[in-house]
């Protein structure tokens, strides 16, 4: 069986590393890949086209295409494949707006009873400002379109929250994307990602992460992509797990089926766990992505024991309650490497040596990166590697991260040194 991965990201590479395990998997191709998706199995494939991508997996009698981000997503991949009969796993374009439009998110929230912070949408300044003078500081301001991990600007104080409307709707600093903005109610606790498989009815939640989003340790610096991640999250016990399956994620796929816009696909809740205990604490979704995150695919992926295809092709045939994913219990944890520069103007073009090799405990799942004439890794974007480990507790797995870390050549590069560091503190 062949698969086709989209996508050029971390997260694509350790998906389709962990695909391609199985014996019965011939090839991954991964489009248009990275300098890590070209290995054994793995195989780049230098198109983005829709109709070229469709020929090509008509030619070569590829099974099952699965999408990574969400910018195909939203431009409607999953729509034009199965117009063509081809299997594909993600939601359509009207489904994806979950991510593409904050304010289809927050409206399709209140409509269906599922926990979020108060907002409000403008796209005129002057009442946007308006509304500021009525909602002082702490408060968030979100770009309503896709705007690359950069759309959100959560201000302290009430001169940046006013600076952030003008920069969006008047500076045009986000683009088409910031043409409306949400400002939403600022919320506190800790942030947890859960993501889920459906098929429109069923549904599989993966394990749990915790992402780290801001680019400097103590979670300071700016908002990034993601700098690392791991799994599981310990904050996430039996009973908020419970929790949020019946709070968040059931009317979630439910509610999108009642509005006729079946959710097939990885949905990702990013949440917000407030103070307290288990049963009373608040938990809130802070955003809906259509995909599953980078970082967190990397250690959830190096999770996963039995065939991740066969779990695919059950959601993609609506029979994802005959899936089951195999979990190793153990932590999973990726720290990313990032260019120097990142995120506002990422070097690129450096040579990057001294990788350790993989085994079954390490894995260094690549991104922003390409090969040169020589064959020669070379980064190419602003997050560039995953340094991702398996082992018996987020301590030692850590250090072993760490340590890998230590023996890599990447001039200048930047990364976190705090990685899980709640989870840390939790044990
Ligand atoms: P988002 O892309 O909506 O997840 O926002 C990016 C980051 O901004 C989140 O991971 C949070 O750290 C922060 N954030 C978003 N919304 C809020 C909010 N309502 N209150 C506090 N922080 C927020
Ligand atoms: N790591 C967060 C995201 O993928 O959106």
């Amino acid at each position: 069986m062949k698969i086709l991965v989209i996508g050029s990201g971390g997260r694509e590479h350790a998906l389709a590393w962990r695909l391609s395990q199985p014996e019965h998997i011939e090839k991954v191709y991964v489009a248009p890949g990275n300098g890590g998706t070209q290995v054994g199995k793995l195989e780049n494939l230098p198109i983005t086209d829709f109709e070229e991508l469709a020929s090509f997996v008509q030619t070569e009698q590829i099974a099952l295409t699965v999408v990574g981000p969400e910018a195909p997503l939203a431009a409607g991949i999953v729509d034009f494949f199965s117009e063509k009969g081809l299997p594909i796993f993600g939601p359509r374009k009207a489904a994806a707006q979950l991510e593409s439009s904050k304010d289809y998110a927050k409206a399709f929230m209140f409509r269906h009873h599922i926990p979020t912070a108060e907002y409000a949408t403008f796209s005129d300044a002057k009442k946007a400002h308006d509304y500021l003078n009525q909602h002082p500081a702490p408060i968030v301001i979100k770009a309503d379109g896709l705007a690359a991990g950069k759309g959100v600007i959560v201000a302290m104080t009430d001169e940046q929250a006013h600076q952030a409307v003008d920069d969006m709707l008047e500076g045009n600093s986000m683009g088409q994307a910031g043409s409306r903005v949400v400002i939403e109610e600022f919320l506190e606790g800790e942030e947890a990602s859960f993501i889920v498989l459906s098929d429109g009815k069923n549904i599989l939640p993966l394990a749990t992460s915790q992402d780290h989003k801001r680019l400097k340790d103590h979670d300071e610096g700016p908002n990034t992509g993601g700098m690392g991640a791991y799994s599981p999250a310990p904050i996430v016990s039996d009973t908020l797990h419970r929790r949020i399956m019946k709070e968040v994620i059931e009317p979630s796929i439910q509610g999108m089926a009642k509005d006729g816009l079946p959710y097939t696909g990885f949905l990702y809740a990013g949440l917000m766990i407030g103070p307290g205990d288990d049963e009373h604490r608040s938990i809130k979704v802070l955003e809906f992505n259509c995909r599953m995150g980078d970082p967190e695919t990397q250690p959830i992926m190096m999770r996963i024991k039995n065939d991740f295809s066969k779990v695919l092709c059950l959601a993609c045939n609506g029979k994802l309650n005959e899936a089951h994913i195999e979990w190793d219990p153990r932590t999973a944890l990726g720290v990313v490497l990032a260019a120097p520069g990142y995120p506002e103007k990422p070097v690129t073009g450096q040579v990057i040596t001294h990788l350790p090799s993989p085994n079954e405990h390490l894995c260094v799942f690549y991104a922003g990166t390409k090969l040169n004439e020589n064959k020669e890794l070379i980064s190419s974007g602003g997050r560039v590697l995953c340094v991702t480990a398996l082992g018996d507790s987020v301590e030692s797995t850590r250090h072993a991260v760490y340590q890998a870390i230590a023996d890599i050549h990447f001039p200048d590069c930047q990364y976190r040194t705090d990685i899980a560091w709640r989870a840390l503190k939790r044990s």
